[in-house]
């Protein structure tokens, strides 16, 4: 089963994709996670990538498709994989096709997770996420147990840099002009399975399990 999770910042991708990850056996491959455990270990990708991410627009595809061949070639990926935050552009989403093409494997499903700009940006500004596991927290929505720590491993939660107003509007345009097209060109194929992503997490949660027939 290899599956993309898609949608904008803040639609649930992260919240929802452990179930997802869960119920078909297959590893949760999350680029921004990538991206900021790479900045955390200090490498050169988390440096190329630091100053795009804070200000909330996208790392260059070269780096990002380099980033993705690499993951999917590990053992947890050989019965497949979802994708969370990949692919962001046409170029990502031509390199993704001719990657599986070479491996004479495809993609299965394209879940889109359909959430208004509103609701986005106020999802956003309360989000905390745990740094070490990257499970997310909302400060009305979703409460961690105990206040300002992750329930899985107690880490105490943060506030992500790009989770500041100016920072979210960048990101919500970037989307709307370079990622959103992407809905387009899997419908066409097939492949597009839009979910409304309002209501709680549970609900779209059982949404998206009836839109992948699991
Ligand atoms: P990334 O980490 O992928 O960020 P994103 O796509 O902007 O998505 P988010 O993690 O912000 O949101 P989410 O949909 O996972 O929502 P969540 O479940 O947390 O990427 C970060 C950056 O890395 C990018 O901006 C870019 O710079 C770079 N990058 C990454 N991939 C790249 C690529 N392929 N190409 C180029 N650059 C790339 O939920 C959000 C909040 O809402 C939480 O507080 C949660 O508790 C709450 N919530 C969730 N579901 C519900 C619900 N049903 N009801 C109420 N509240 C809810």
């Amino acid at each position: 089963m290899r599956v993309v999770l898609f949608g904008p910042p803040g639609a649930g991708k992260g919240t929802q994709a452990k179930a997802i990850s869960d119920r078909f056996g297959i590893p949760h491959l999350s680029t921004g996670d990538m991206l900021r455990a790479a900045r955390v270990a200090g490498t050169d990708i988390g440096r190329k990538a630091a100053e795009a991410m804070d200000k909330g627009s996208l790392v260059p595809d070269d780096v990002m498709v380099g980033v993705i061949e690499e993951r999917t070639r590990a053992p947890d990926c050989k019965n497949g994989f979802l994708l969370d935050g990949f692919p962001r552009t046409e170029g990502q989403a031509d390199a993704l096709a001719a990657m599986l093409t070479r491996n004479s494997s495809k993609i299965d499903a394209v879940v889109s997770l359909d959430v208004p700009d509103d609701l986005l940006l106020d999802r956003l500004v309360g989000r905390w996420t745990c740094p070490k596991d990257g499970s997310s927290y909302h400060e009305v929505n979703l409460r961690p147990r105990k206040v300002g720590v992750c329930d899985l491993c107690e880490t105490p939660l943060v506030q992500r840099p790009d989770d500041k107003a100016d920072a979210i509007k960048h990101r919500l345009n970037v989307f709307h002009q370079q990622t959103d097209p992407l809905k387009r060109r899997y419908e066409r194929e097939g492949l597009l399975r839009g979910v409304r992503g309002v209501g709680s997490p549970d609900e779209v949660r059982s949404r998206i399990q009836q839109a992948l027939g699991a």
